[in-house]
């Protein structure tokens, strides 16, 4: 197999995310898709499903060698430590948003070498941006370079999160957000973790909460970093498991914010 070097691996990324969303789109003007409930409670279409078997089926083509962990169609993560090289596939984040004609709906792609995140991609199909970084490269949307916002009082901050489809799970996030609606500007909720990101990355929002899972937030993740945001997990990441594959409690903000969030949040679990 060819030796890639980042930079192509990310133009790949792009063509095959910007492929995905014509896809979307095409989906939702036939408006002849299917839908079901996975587990009982998290809506999945049949889109999610076919987007994510071309992503693997080009993805799989070209990099014979990477392992693939894409929430559809792969999302066991029993390996995901041990694997040398991961693509990781969110093929729509914003399913529900998709399904209710909403427009905050992406693509993520994230390339993950030796558990360290190294590109990401999203690209939001209805918004016509695709957001995408390479470790040291810096961060971009729509080939512009985008910075984090240079708020530094959390009583002005606007801060994105979101919540789990199981709604007992829900319950014990609603003292973090009382705290958060008391002491920043406003919260929003926008329903696509991995453009949550983004908008911090762009200086939209001034920073994220959220527990998700990998394929959520790996490629919004790299791109909030190198577009100079302040990333953390408000408790320890288990040992063993490579952080930048760990979505538990996540915190993503601009600089000058991040450790007031981060105090914020740990004081409204009651730590
Ligand atoms: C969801 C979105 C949402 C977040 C949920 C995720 P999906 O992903 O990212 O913003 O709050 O936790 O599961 O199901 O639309 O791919
Ligand atoms: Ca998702
Ligand atoms: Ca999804």
């Amino acid at each position: 197999m060819p030796n890639y070097t980042l930079s192509e691996r990310l133009a790949v990324a792009i063509d095959i995310a910007h492929e995905a969303g014509r896809m979307i789109s095409r989906a939702r003007e036939q408006q002849g898709f299917d839908h079901r409930y996975k587990d009982g409670h998290e809506l999945v279409t049949d889109i999610d499903v076919e987007v994510d078997t071309f992503i693997t089926q080009r993805l799989n083509s070209l990099f014979p060698g990477d392992g693939i962990l894409s929430e559809e169609l792969a999302p066991e993560r029993d390996n995901i430590a041990q694997a040398k090289a991961l693509w990781v596939i969110d093929p729509i984040d914003g399913t529900v948003n998709f399904a209710h004609g909403l427009r905050h709906v992406a693509v993520s792609i994230a390339w993950v070498e030796e558990g360290k995140a190294r590109l990401g991609v999203v690209h939001a199909p209805f918004l016509q941006e695709t957001f995408s970084a390479v470790e040291g490269g810096g961060a971009h949307c729509n080939s512009q370079p985008i910075r984090v916002s240079t708020e530094d009082q959390l009583a002005r901050s606007l801060i994105g999160t979101g919540f789990p489809y199981r709604r007992e799970s829900r319950q014990a996030l609603l003292k973090r957000f009382t705290q958060v609606i008391n002491e920043c500007q406003d919260i929003r909720r926008n329903g696509s973790a991995a453009l949550d990101l983004c908008d911090v990355a762009c200086g939209r929002l001034d920073g994220y909460y959220e527990s998700v899972s990998p394929w959520d937030f790996a490629a919004g993740w790299v791109i909030a970093q190198e577009a100079g945001a302040s990333v953390s997990h408000l408790y320890p990441v288990p040992s063993g498991i490579p952080a930048d594959l760990h979505g538990e409690n996540l915190v993503v903000a601009t600089p000058a914010i991040h450790s007031a969030l981060e105090k914020l949040l740990r004081e409204s679990d009651g730590e």
